[in-house]
């Protein structure tokens, strides 16, 4: 071994030295290499193809492995190693002694190995070679191929390749992103080729926007190939010999003329020809191609079409599609049309679906756009006039589509976001009435400020109509879909640059704010830590933001808040309310964080009408987990130390966000008690604050015990004007009706809670334990969600109070 290593050394040394003097024509022998850092490739003995390394346009250094058409200007790329899987520039492709094809990393990492996409094991290899027809393959010593990539196409097949029974071809992502697509080519056991766009995420295959008409009623017959044959010919081939033409055109002699075929990213199949003789203008040029028009065949329920969501489609003379984005909507990626489009404005419902809005809003009317299979609601018969006053008047009406003559009546379908399938077309006889944003006006939403309760009953009926709530969740869903679409499309995007993203928070400028905010005019709410102001933020998707801005902030700790902004900003779970970025400017400290539609668990809670039982375990479960999180998973231990309804905010589902955590070191030296007094909030303190004890985070699981006695019974804490006294304070009388089992009492006129007071029990029980006086009683957070999840029995607990001879 160790004799033999300076000769491999000494051996790679001279294949270097050769490759760098020569381009390898056709066989390529054992133990070769190529560079992505040189522009050498393995060309076919014709020279019209090539297979080497391409570099990817863009700023990162990345190269795929690829074979392209070496003679024509653009060196077209036909296929790709790994589907396109990008590498960075200290890459090498090596055809390697014992014939294996790999691409690796000079440290040797394996990107790619051929042979393991076949299993192939005990063959003697004897050469590569790029052929001809464009075929790179690894053959044997008796001359049989083990390997060729012809029978691992990308997304373009090549005169003399098969397509067997269940092949495919796969898009690549868009022009200059080779990885996996949206759309795929299929040749079906029953002799179909079909044509489908599918989920990217799963490989889900959508239903088919193509169907050739290619297939038998006997499935015995069906042993099918499709053949892209030597004269430039694509057909589907039966077993018995008789064959189906794809190509209708007639084709130009082959020694003349290139010929490819290519399933695009935008999901058309189109075979092309480009003359084989230069001047230097030759561009390749359409055959045929399959669907007629794209922007019409894609008619699937799911699936965005080939322009991505809320866009239109238009069939562009080289019958590929081009995209737009409709009246109130713009490109979400400027430099990628086929990326779909956002709305201008975030469409918020909240007081029922019918708000009078004719003054923020106006219809531009779009001819000849259709988004079909879309539509929540058709209405018929009706007017143009009707179909407008209907969209404008509905929250929900994103754009009405209307079918009929010109005054009279017709029919109208109101559709929602996202919009999918969007096509514009002379020959579509409708008319697309889009509801925009007036150019003056701003959107005045009511705000849900925690301080005003003549707010909350609106708010919370419109959360307890149950239509009203699906509808809701709907739309949520629908914004959910195109932010989950924009994530997709990140990720790709990481994918192909791969680099270290930092999810540092954002610093803000004292002056951005106080724009954001609109000179600090909507209070959103008063904390212990300083006032809350709703802002927005120019640009971003989501951009409502809540602005807090610090008061009692430690002179000198101009460090210290650093640390904790960068600690909270670390934090990350589905229960708190995520930190976007800070301001620190001087005496100006403030942090902005994501903006929750639905307000603080204190309105929900205490308003005039009593949220559902379920969503109220569901808030529970929520902060549990949220609490957890904190205390034993995140990097930092954070201990709340202000846990109560005022602290827990409610998102667009309605899903508990613990907000105002991490900041307890901003005002305190260490997270310990000082003499400077008691943090928290009255009626949710732990006794240990008064007690000459050490805090630790069993103060929030205390003040949690506390709200989740509150979340069942729906009142607060401490009420001094209940008819009797004995009710005043929760804790105490939650346990009393404990102890003498009269659990009722607690959930009185609650119906949904009373039919359920196995799980009402239950949760008193787990309240108990948490309210315990004594800090070392009280369970975990972990403890508490796995006894509220069921997975752990709870016993039965003891009295919680100390007695008070003790202070
Ligand atoms: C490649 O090698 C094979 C087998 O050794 C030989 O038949 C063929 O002619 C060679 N091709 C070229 C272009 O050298
Ligand atoms: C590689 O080829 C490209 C284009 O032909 C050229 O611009 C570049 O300078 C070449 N690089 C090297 C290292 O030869
Ligand atoms: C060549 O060798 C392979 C195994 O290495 C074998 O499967 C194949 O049948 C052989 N072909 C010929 C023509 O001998
Ligand atoms: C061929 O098979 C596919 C899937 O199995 C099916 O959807 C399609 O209808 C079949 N075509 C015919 C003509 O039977
Ligand atoms: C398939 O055949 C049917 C009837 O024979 C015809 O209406 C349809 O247009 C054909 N489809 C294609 C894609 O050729
Ligand atoms: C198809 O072929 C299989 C065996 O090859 C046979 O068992 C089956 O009966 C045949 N089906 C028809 C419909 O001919
Ligand atoms: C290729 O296919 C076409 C159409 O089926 C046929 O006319 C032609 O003869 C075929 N060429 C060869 C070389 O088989
Ligand atoms: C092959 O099968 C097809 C479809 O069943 C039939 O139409 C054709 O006549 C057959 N051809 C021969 C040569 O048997
Ligand atoms: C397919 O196309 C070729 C060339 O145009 C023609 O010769 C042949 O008859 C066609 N075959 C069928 C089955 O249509
Ligand atoms: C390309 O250029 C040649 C001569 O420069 C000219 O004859 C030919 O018409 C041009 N072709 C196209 C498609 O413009
Ligand atoms: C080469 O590619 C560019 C960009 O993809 C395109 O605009 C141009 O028309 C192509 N040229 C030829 C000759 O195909
Ligand atoms: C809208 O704004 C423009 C320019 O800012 C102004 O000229 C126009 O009067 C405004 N219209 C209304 C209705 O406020």
């Amino acid at each position: 071994m160790a004799s033999a290593l300076p000769h491999l050394i000494c051996c790679s040394f001279l294949i270097l030295l050769l490759s760098a003097t020569a381009q390898t024509y056709g066989n390529v022998s054992l133990g070769t290499s190529l560079f992505a850092d040189d522009n050498l490739s393995w060309t076919s003995p014709s020279g019209d193809f090539a297979f080497g390394f391409r570099r990817l346009p863009g700023d990162g250094d990345l190269f795929v492995l690829a074979i392209w058409f070496a003679k024509v200007p653009n060196k077209t790329i036909v296929w790709t190693a790994k589907n396109g899987y990008p590498v960075p520039r200290d890459s090498k492709a090596e055809l390697t002694t014992n014939g294996e094809l790999v691409l690796k990393s000079s440290e040797g990492t394996v990107y790619w190995d051929a042979w393991k996409t076949e299993n192939i094991e005990n063959v003697e290899a004897a050469y590569g070679a790029m052929l001809d027809t464009g075929n790179f393959v690894i053959a044997s010593k008796n001359s049989s191929y083990i390997w060729e990539s012809f029978k691992y196409p990308t997304d373009t097949i090549l005169p003399t390749q098969v397509i067997g029974v269940k092949g495919q071809l796969s898009s690549r992502g868009s022009e200059n992103n080779y990885l996996i697509g949206r759309f795929e080519l299929h040749l079906l056991d029953n002799g179909s080729l079909v044509l489908n766009q599918m989920d990217l995420q799963t490989k889900f295959p959508y239903a088919a926007y193509y169907v050739s008409n290619t297939s038998v009623a006997n499935p015995n017959e069906s042993s099918y190939r499709m053949v892209f044959n030597e004269s430039g010919y694509i057909y589907i081939q039966i077993k018995n010999g008789s064959i189906s033409n794809l190509t209708q055109a007639n084709i130009f002699p082959p020694t003349e003329f290139y010929y490819r075929a290519t399933l695009h990213f935008d999901g058309v199949f189109i075979q092309y020809s480009h003359p084989k003789t230069s001047h230097g203008n030759e561009t390749w040029s359409r055959v045929w191609s399959i669907p007629d028009n794209i922007c019409v065949a894609t008619y699937s329920t799911y699936g965005s079409g080939p322009c991505g969501f809320n866009s239109y489609c238009k069939l562009g003379q080289d019958m590929r599609p081009s995209c737009g984005c409709p009246p109130g909507f713009s490109l979400l990626d400027p430099n990628d049309q086929f990326n779909g489009c956002k709305h201008q404005y975030v469409q918020e419902c909240k007081e029922g679906r019918s708000g009078a809005m004719d003054d923020q809003f106006e219809i531009i009317e779009f001819p000849h756009a259709d988004w079909p299979l879309t539509a929540y609601e058709e209405l018929s018969p009706y007017t143009k006039y009707e179909c407008r006053k209907s969209c404008l008047r509905d929250c929900f009406c994103v754009v009405a589509i209307f079918s009929g003559t010109k005054e009279g009546e017709g029919s109208c379908w109101k559709k929602r976001l996202p919009l999918s399938n969007g096509k514009l077309d002379k020959g579509v006889n409708r008319i697309a009435l889009f509801k925009v944003l007036k150019p003056n006006a701003s959107l005045r939403n009511p705000p849900h400020s925690v301080t005003k309760k003549n707010n909350e009953s609106t708010l919370i009926l419109s959360i307890l109509l149950g239509g009203s709530a699906l509808f809701n969740f709907l739309f949520v869903a629908a914004i959910f879909l195109i932010v989950f679409y924009m994530f997709h499309k990140k990720l790709l995007t990481l994918r192909q640059f791969p680099s270290t993203l930092e999810t540092n928070p954002q610093s803000f400028t004292y002056k951005d704010l106080e724009e954001a905010t609109d000179g600090f005019k909507e209070e959103l709410g008063r904390g212990a830590f300083g006032i809350v102001y709703k802002g927005l933020l120019p640009s971003g998707f989501r951009n409502h933001v809540a602005v807090k801005k610090l008061d009692k902030v430690l002179e000198e700790g101009e460090k210290e808040f650093k640390t904790e902004v960068s600690v909270i900003s670390q934090t990350h779970h589905k229960n708190l309310v995520r930190l976007l970025g800070f301001c620190d400017e001087g005496e100006h400290r403030l942090l902005v964080y994501e903006y929750m539609i639905n307000g603080s668990l204190s309105s929900f809670l205490f308003g005039i009408l009593r949220p559902a039982w379920k969503e109220r375990l569901q808030i529970a479960f929520g902060i549990a987990r949220g609490l957890m999180y904190l205390h034993e998973e995140c990097s930092t231990q954070i201990i709340h130390c202000d846990i109560k309804p005022q602290n827990i905010l409610l998102d667009e589902s309605f899903t508990a966000r613990i907000s105002d955590f991490g900041l307890a070191k901003l005002l305190m030296s260490n997270q310990t008690r000082t003499r400077t007094g008691v943090r928290g909030t009255k009626g949710y303190v732990a006794p240990e604050w008064f007690r000459n004890k050490p805090v630790t985070v069993k103060v929030d699981v205390y003040s949690f015990g506390v709200m989740l006695l509150e979340i069942i019974c729906c009142r607060k804490s401490t009420e001094f004007n209940m008819k009797k006294e004995e009710e005043a304070i929760l804790v105490d009388w939650a346990f009393d009706c404990y102890r003498d089992g009269r659990l009722g009492k607690l959930v009185e006129d609650d119906e949904e809670a009373r039919s359920n007071m196995k799980m009402v029990e239950k949760l008193i029980m787990v309240a108990i334990w948490c309210i315990q006086d004594e800090p070392s009683l009280r369970p975990s957070m972990k403890k508490v969600t796995l006894m509220l999840e069921g997975v752990v029995e709870v016993s039965a607990p003891p009295c919680p109070f100390i007695l008070s001879s003790f202070s």
